[in-house]
C-alpha cells in the first residue's frame, strides 16, 4: 500500500503526505472496474438473499421458516463485508449506476450501510425467533434501508 501510494503520488507530483492526510488513493482506471465489480457482486449476494425471502413472506415459494432463517443469516453475515472499500474516491465509470454523490458526503453513504447492517442483524434475530409476523415486520425495514440508500445513491 505505502509503495503504491508512493507511486501514485509521483506520477500525480503530489506528496505522499499529501495522500496520506487525505486518506483515500485516487483509483486507477482498472481498479475502478474491480471495485466495481466487488461492489456489485455484494449486492447481488443482498438481493439473492431478499428476493428468497420475499417470495417466502409473499407466498410465491412455500414459507419454511430454516431456510427463511438461513437467508436472514447469510445476509447479516454479508452486511459486515468492509463495502465501503468497494467504493473507492470518486469511482464512477459507464459500468456503474453508483452516483457522485457518494463522495461528497461519505460519511452518510457510510452511515446508510450501518442503517443496514443493524436492519440485517435484527431480522437474523426475528428469524431465530420464528414468529412470522416479526419476521415480515424486520424483512420490511431492512428492506426500507436498501431503498433509502438507492434512492440518495444509485441511479
Ligand atoms: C450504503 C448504500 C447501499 C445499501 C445499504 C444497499 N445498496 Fe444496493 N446499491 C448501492 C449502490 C451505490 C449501487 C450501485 C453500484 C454500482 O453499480 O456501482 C447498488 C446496486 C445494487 C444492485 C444492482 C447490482 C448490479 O449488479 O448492478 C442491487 C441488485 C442492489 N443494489 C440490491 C440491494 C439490496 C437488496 C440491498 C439491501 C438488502 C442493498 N442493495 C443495499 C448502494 C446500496
Amino acid at each position: 500500500m505505502q509503495s503504491k501510494r508512493n507511486l501514485i503520488a509521483k506520477t500525480l507530483g503530489l506528496s505522499a503526505t499529501f495522500l496520506m492526510l487525505h486518506n483515500t488513493v485516487p483509483a486507477l482506471a482498472g481498479e475502478v472496474e474491480k471495485a466495481v465489480e466487488y461492489r456489485q457482486g455484494v449486492m447481488n449476494v443482498f438481493n439473492w438473499n431478499m428476493k428468497a425471502m420475499g417470495d417466502m413472506m409473499k407466498g410465491k415459494t412455500e414459507f419454511d421458516q430454516a431456510r427463511f432463517a438461513a437467508h436472514a443469516q447469510e445476509l447479516s453475515s454479508a452486511s459486515t463485508f468492509k463495502l465501503m472499500n468497494g467504493f473507492p474516491e470518486d469511482s464512477e465509470s459507464d459500468e456503474s449506476d453508483a452516483l457522485a454523490e457518494i463522495w461528497m458526503d461519505f460519511e452518510d453513504f457510510e452511515s446508510k450501510y450501518q442503517d443496514f447492517g443493524s436492519a440485517a442483524q435484527a431480522l437474523a434475530k426475528a428469524a431465530q425467533g420464528g414468529d412470522k409476523g416479526s419476521m415480515g415486520a424486520a424483512l420490511k425495514e431492512t428492506g426500507k434501508s436498501c431503498k433509502a440508500c438507492h434512492k440518495k445513491y444509485k441511479n
